[in-house]
């Protein structure tokens, strides 16, 4: 029997591949049998086929990189894991964890095979996209960098505004809308993860931004914070034949967090910010 979940034979981009989910998911592929082709602002030490330096907050870096792998072969599958924390300058978060994932999705399809399938991450933190579809719609209709740099400085302004959170939602919006127009016009499927917590380099920023008490306290249903590569199994299993039928999808992988705080079974107080003391 064939093995669904093999990568022998595929070329994969892995965008954000310098740590975290990105390395995870680039060493994990790689064995898998995948020649793996990272981008990041950062050279990594782990043992990829190539790699190239590449600022995803650069539309036209991106563009070249992605044609400049592509002239190669074919992009059999892009896993997008390139991120910015909360700590970074609002528009800096909405460029890297939005804008360049679309970039780089959008540069890469036309160099993708029927069969072909992308994975990115989002977040928990977007959990609250489906009270904000209008306005996720608004800001993903903006096509100009002065634009959508005017929109986030303008939100910015507003109470509770949260640029990560935004940049989540974001994602979800666009893969969830883009699934359905990209699947027929290519064969190639898109779907993205929403981690919870994640021992990462990016969790010192977190505690930083929301608090010890407030990490401390987030329900983790099983238990502890996800790995690394238990996040990039779920990514690798996206990109891989044994997923063909999933697109168009946001697959909340917190351990269950999200589900209980829609359903009730976890209260939501408990992801509300820690008072001010
Ligand atoms: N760690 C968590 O708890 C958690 C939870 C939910 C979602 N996420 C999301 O997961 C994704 C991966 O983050 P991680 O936790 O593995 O953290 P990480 O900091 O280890 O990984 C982020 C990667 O993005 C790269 N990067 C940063 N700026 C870049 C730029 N301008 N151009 C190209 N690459 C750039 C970094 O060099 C790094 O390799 C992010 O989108 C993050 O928001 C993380």
């Amino acid at each position: 029997m064939n093995n669904p979940l093999s990568y022998d034979g595929k070329r994969v981009l892995v965008a954000g591949c310098f740590s975290g989910m990105g390395a995870a998911t680039a060493t994990i592929v790689k064995e898998l049998g995948a020649h793996v082709t990272g981008f990041d602002i950062k050279r990594p030490e782990i043992a990829i086929d190539e790699f190239r330096e590449v600022d995803a907050r650069d539309d036209a870096a991106v563009r070249s990189a992605v044609d400049a792998v592509a002239a190669n072969g074919p992009i059999d599958v892009l896993f997008y894991c390139a991120g910015l924390s909360p700590v970074h300058p609002d528009f800096d978060v909405i460029l890297v964890n939005f804008l360049g994932l679309r970039e780089t999705v959008e540069a890469c399809v036309p160099h993708m095979p029927q069969g072909g399938a992308i994975a990115t991450i989002s977040s928990a933190a977007g959990m609250g996209y489906l009270a904000s579809m209008p306005e996720l719609a608004e800001f993903l209709a903006l096509s100009s960098r002065d634009e959508q740099r005017r929109a986030i400085e303008a939100k910015t302004d507003q109470p509770g505004f949260n640029a990560y959170a935004f940049s989540k939602m974001c994602t979800i919006f666009y893969t969830l809308q883009r699934g359905a127009t990209l699947a027929p016009e290519t064969g190639v499927r898109i779907n993205c993860i929403s981690p919870g917590p994640t021992a990462t380099p990016m969790m010192p920023d977190f505690v930083e931004t929301a608090g010890k008490s407030y990490m401390d306290r987030y329900p983790r249903p099983l238990g502890g914070d996800a790995t690394p590569e238990q996040q990039a199994w779920i990514l690798a299993f996206l990109g891989s034949d044994l997923a063909s039928y999933i697109n168009g999808e946001n697959l909340y992988t917190d351990g269950g967090t999200s589900g209980g705080v829609m359903t009730g079974s976890i209260s939501a107080a408990a992801l509300m910010p820690d008072a001010p003391s």
